[in-house]
């Protein structure tokens, strides 16, 4: 399990093409996002105040966006707890591996777009949150 804390985690300010007919962002591996994207996901029709992703992962690197809306994301090392709001669709947090992470507090309506840097893989993931502390001593 790797021996990193929250605060590896870096709060990361994309940059923003702007329009007045609508911004666009860009992620683009080899150019501004720190890991090779292998795979990406998002979370949508969460009920308002609702919350989830209560696990840790091995080895695999994150960015998140909040591409609509808000949610808060609670990182955990075992010793330090940080939370971070995402509100801002050119704002990623980057998720370093062997934290714990919940996500809580969604706003109605608001999408979690999430790269990853490694293929969907259930061994990579910790889901006791007994079984990470063990692992983070
Ligand atoms: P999970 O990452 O456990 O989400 P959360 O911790 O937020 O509840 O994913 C929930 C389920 O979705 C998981 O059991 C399998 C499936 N899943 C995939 O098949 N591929 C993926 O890339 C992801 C993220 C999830």
């Amino acid at each position: 399990m790797k021996n990193n804390t929250v605060f590896e985690c870096a709060i990361v300010n994309l940059s923003k093409v702007h329009n007045s007919a609508g911004n666009i962002t860009v992620l683009e591996n080899g150019s501004n996002i720190p890991f090779e994207v292998k795979r990406i996901y998002y979370l949508y029709d969460v009920p308002g105040g609702e919350g989830r992703g209560g696990h840790a992962h091995y080895n695999l690197e994150q960015y998140i966006v909040a591409a609509s809306g808000a949610f808060d994301v609670v990182l955990d090392d075992g010793t330090n707890k940080r939370r971070v709001t995402l509100n801002r669709p050119y704002v990623a947090l980057h998720i370093v591996p062997g934290l714990w992470r919940e996500l809580e507090n969604f706003s109605s309506g608001s999408i979690s777009l999430v790269l990853a840097s490694q293929k969907y893989t259930e061994n990579d993931y910790i889901r006791n949150y007994q079984e990470f502390l063990n692992l983070k001593k």
